[in-house]
């Protein structure tokens, strides 16, 4: 798994980490990031129970496991937090924050362990990144694409971690910053198309992330968005009509098929 420093300014950093050659090809390729203040770490969305080795591995180069004080999980997915048990068997007094639409939901990823997930209300909320130091926000981002979701700004770096809004599925080779912005759509239409459920919340999602106007917006499959790219990628997605999967007919073949072998 490959590692790089993505601001670091003083006492306060962030690390991204995916790209992984290791993984099985069915696995979905997910970036992880780690935000370090003040010798104390966050990680965001750290990943599936699959990757977990090597994520834990390649974070460690960074901090140790006493530094790590709290995750965030933006939604329930098994790439965002089905390592969660793992976490905690490690780190038994971690601070684990998510979406409390999910929490009934996400304890299913326990296996055993004692745990409590901090729900974060639906309005959003402040996060300590540590026990001490800064703090970072959790914004909103419901239906952009699980019903309860949340992107996370922090104000010193001006980098918001955008969770699979921005996800493209590009090459395990491709460079860790969008360069042509033209060119990157092709890797990401799909997904927002499917994945995306509502062209209404995602709206709002932009106007919101409009008025905090960051400088980064870090997804967490494919490349970051930087400089010009980033009023770009929200251009593109106040353009895009979400949620339109079609099936084609009302009735499908599946229709026809239960009634010629059901119809008696
Ligand atoms: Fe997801
Ligand atoms: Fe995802």
């Amino acid at each position: 798994m490959k590692s790089e420093i993505i601001f670091e300014s003083g006492d306060h950093k962030w690390v991204v980490f995916g790209r992984d050659p290791q993984k099985k090809n069915e696995v979905i390729d997910t970036n992880e990031f780690v935000i370090i203040n003040n010798g104390e770490a966050m990680i965001l969305d750290p990943g599936g129970i699959e990757i977990f080795p090597q994520v834990l591995s390649e974070i460690t180069k960074y901090v140790s496991l006493e530094q790590i004080k709290t995750i965030f999980a933006s939604h329930q997915d098994p790439d965002i937090a089905s390592s969660l048990a793992m976490w905690l068997d490690l780190i038994p007094d971690i601070k684990i924050y998510c979406p409390w639409l999910w929490t009934g939901f996400l304890s299913h990823f326990g296996m055993g362990v004692n745990f409590t997930l901090n729900g974060i209300p639906d309005e959003g909320m402040e996060i300590k990144i540590g026990n001490q130091g800064s703090s970072v926000f959790a914004v909103p981002a419901h239906y952009c694409h699980s019903s309860g979701n949340y992107s996370i700004y922090d104000p010193k770096s001006r980098i918001l971690f955008s969770g699979d809004i921005g996800a493209a599925l590009i090459p395990i080779d491709y460079p860790l910053y969008v360069d042509d912005f033209a060119s990157h759509i092709k890797y990401m239409e799909k997904f927002h198309l499917r994945w995306m459920p509502s062209t209404q919340h995602l709206r709002s999602w932009v106007r919101r992330v409009r008025a905090i106007n960051p400088e980064v917006i870090a997804p967490q499959h494919g490349a970051i968005f930087a400089g010009a790219n980033v009023t770009k990628f929200l251009d593109w997605l106040d353009n895009l009509e979400v949620g339109k999967y079609e099936m084609g007919a009302e009735t499908t073949d599946i229709n026809k098929t239960i009634w010629l072998k059901w119809k008696k």
